[in-house]
């Protein structure tokens, strides 16, 4: 009898171990197949290839681009750089379909926040569109920090808010305050279908170019912190705002990613570089030799401790490799700058479109 019920016992124990590994492989494979392909393919791993049919559109057929970034018209002569397509290790993407990417987007609007590297963004994809469709109707408006490309025939807008921080600056009697944990010009992203925001080149800013006079973090004012700190920091209230006023059935929510600068040729093996100028191609391979700037990790980790689904456009590596795609001479000041942080258009910001497209 007791013989009997150890038996039946190590029966049901055995029983129970295969039940537990059946529901393991079940959940494993829907964690595999789960989310559909986008999420299955590592777009952000791969190499830039020369390919003739791209630039995805020429700079004259989009004649709203910006000087800052028109580098062709202001004279950048090599054009090499503009006829390179990323591919992913380990899939292809979809080119860039405007006219597509307006019908999914119909009576949508779609808004970039963040600093200059949003607006090159933001123009990259009205350049993309407008491109697809150059006898569409179109309007821009500006109110306030806010510009709007409207593509009226589909009712989609394409926005940017310029918000270097995210988190607010305000006036006060002692000077002008950045306040880490306040985040009230968030009231400017509700009721949008798709945001992508940005932030990072403004928190090491310094000197005349740095617009505050004390940073605030709870009730402690402060003349300056640690600005690593104060960038996970800002982040951490943003994203303590995704997860209290994101409705993932209604807003898609993206973060733009680090844009690398390349003002350091040791950190591409060019020891004698001191700017990006002169450079015409990119590196090749997949990893960049200087490693990743360590804001990424910053980011990643804030990212890590969101809720609800944010995609993060992880476009560092694949923008570090591109030493040769910066305005240098041919942006904003001319000869009299050297721009190595923004992006030529055509150009790098096509690319995290296209990405952004095949993730939509
Ligand atoms: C575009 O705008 C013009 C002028 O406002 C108007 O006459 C035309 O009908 C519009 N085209 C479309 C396709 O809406
Ligand atoms: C360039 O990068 C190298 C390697 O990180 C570093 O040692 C060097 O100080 C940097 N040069 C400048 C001018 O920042």
């Amino acid at each position: 009898m007791s013989n009997n019920q150890v038996e039946h016992g190590g029966y049901i124990h055995h029983v129970s171990i295969l039940f537990f590994l059946i529901v393991m492989v079940v959940v494993r494979v829907e964690a595999y197949s789960g989310g559909g392909s986008s999420e299955q393919c590592d777009y952000f791993t791969g190499t830039w290839t020369v390919d003739e049919s791209y630039p995805l559109y020429k700079p004259a057929t989009c004649p709203f681009i910006e000087r800052e970034f028109r580098c062709v018209p202001n004279g950048r002569p090599d054009l090499i750089y503009t006829h390179y397509r990323w591919q992913p290790l380990s899939c292809n993407l979809l080119r860039f379909d405007g006219r597509n990417f307006l019908e999914k987007m119909r009576g949508k609007s779609i808004m970039f926040v963040g600093d200059s590297l949003s607006r090159n963004q933001w123009q990259s994809l009205t350049c993309l569109l407008h491109s697809a469709v150059p006898n569409s109707n179109y309007t821009v408006a500006r109110v306030d920090d806010v510009s709007i490309f409207t593509f009226t025939e589909y009712e989609v807008k394409v926005m940017l808010d310029r918000n270097v921080y995210l988190v607010d600056i305000v006036r006060e009697d002692i000077g002008r305050v950045l306040k880490l944990d306040s985040i009230q010009s968030s009231k400017l992203w509700n009721g949008i279908d798709m945001l992508i925001f940005n932030t990072w080149h403004w928190w090491s800013r310094r000197g005349p170019s740095q617009p505050w006079d004390y940073i605030q973090v709870g009730n402690q004012v402060m003349k300056d912190m640690d600005r690593m700190k104060a960038f996970e920091k800002a982040l951490t209230t943003w994203a303590a705002w995704v997860d209290s006023n994101i409705d993932p059935t209604k807003v898609r929510v993206f973060f733009q990613g680090i844009s690398p600068s390349h003002y350091n040729g040791t950190l591409w093996n060019e020891p004698s570089a001191k700017s990006c100028i002169r450079e015409k191609t990119p590196l090749a391979g997949s990893t960049y030799p200087g490693g990743l700037p360590p804001a990424v990790g910053v980011l990643k980790s804030v990212l890590s401790t969101i809720k609800k689904p944010v995609t993060l456009l992880d476009i560092t590596t694949l923008s570090l490799l591109r030493k040769d795609a910066h305005p240098s001479i041919y942006g904003l000041f001319g000869s009299k700058g050297m721009d190595c942080s923004h992006w030529c258009l055509s150009g790098v910001p096509d690319t995290w479109n296209e990405i952004l497209y095949n993730l939509i």
